[in-house]
């Protein structure tokens, strides 16, 4: 029995979600509450939980960064081979969450991916630093390795083909989720939170209180 887990509790308190306070467009909720992360210096505010599931109707889980967002959508950057990237050819519903604890919120995002434009993910893909193109277009991401040395070779290897002058592969690029529904989850006092959820109607976005 892992007690110490059971024993460990952090009451919430810092701060209320109101139906009078939210906007009426989720997007710009999003957009208050993500800057609220941003603005306190949240190591990793961008980070988010991205869960797929497969043809099998399986789910998998893994956190990823947040790299833009919009009304078109939330976006983020992999490799469209790796098992995320498989996943979502077989599957295109997905889901993401935030936490923010130091904020006491979650922010949690359902909806279906669409990958960006390769436009898109050339533009993004050159902002990066070079090590992180060359890690991108190197790794086999989820393919099973022998040993480090194997991915190591292979990132000296390509070193010493192309040094720092390559393109983005075909492999790896964007997506983003397109939201059919969101909530917003404050912590509040003996788990008395604060949820409100944001659903469409008529192709309008229309929010309710759920219980906690
Ligand atoms: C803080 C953090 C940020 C990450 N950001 C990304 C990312 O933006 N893109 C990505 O492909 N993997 C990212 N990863 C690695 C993924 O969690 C995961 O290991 C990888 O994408 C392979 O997942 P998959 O096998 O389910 O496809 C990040 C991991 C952490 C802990």
């Amino acid at each position: 029995m892992q007690e110490d887990i059971q024993k460990k509790r952090h009451e919430y308190s810092l701060n209320q979600l109101n139906e009078e306070d939210v906007k009426p467009n989720p997007f710009d909720q999003f957009d208050a509450w993500f800057k609220m992360a941003l603005n306190a210096n949240l190591p990793d505010a961008n980070a988010m939980t991205l869960a797929t599931v497969n043809s099998e109707g399986k789910p998998s889980a893994r956190i990823l960064l947040l790299k833009d967002y919009s009304e078109e959508g939330y976006c983020f950057f992999t490799n469209y081979d790796s098992r995320k990237g498989k996943e979502l050819k077989q599957n295109p519903n997905a889901a993401m969450v935030f936490f923010w604890p130091q904020l006491e919120k979650q922010i949690r995002i359902e909806g279906h991916i669409q990958q960006l434009s390769p436009e898109h993910s050339d533009r993004y893909f050159m902002e990066r630093p070079v090590g992180s193109r060359r890690a991108a277009a190197v790794s086999p991401q989820s393919s099973i390795l022998k040993n480090r040395a194997e991915l190591e070779t292979a990132i000296e290897d390509f070193k010493t083909k192309f040094g720092d002058d390559f393109q983005r592969p075909a492999f790896w690029g964007g997506y983003q989720l397109i939201p059919e529904k969101f909530e917003f989850w404050q912590g509040r006092e003996s788990r008395l939170n604060d949820r409100i959820e944001y659903f469409l109607e008529d192709k309008k976005w229309k929010f309710h209180r759920l219980a906690p």
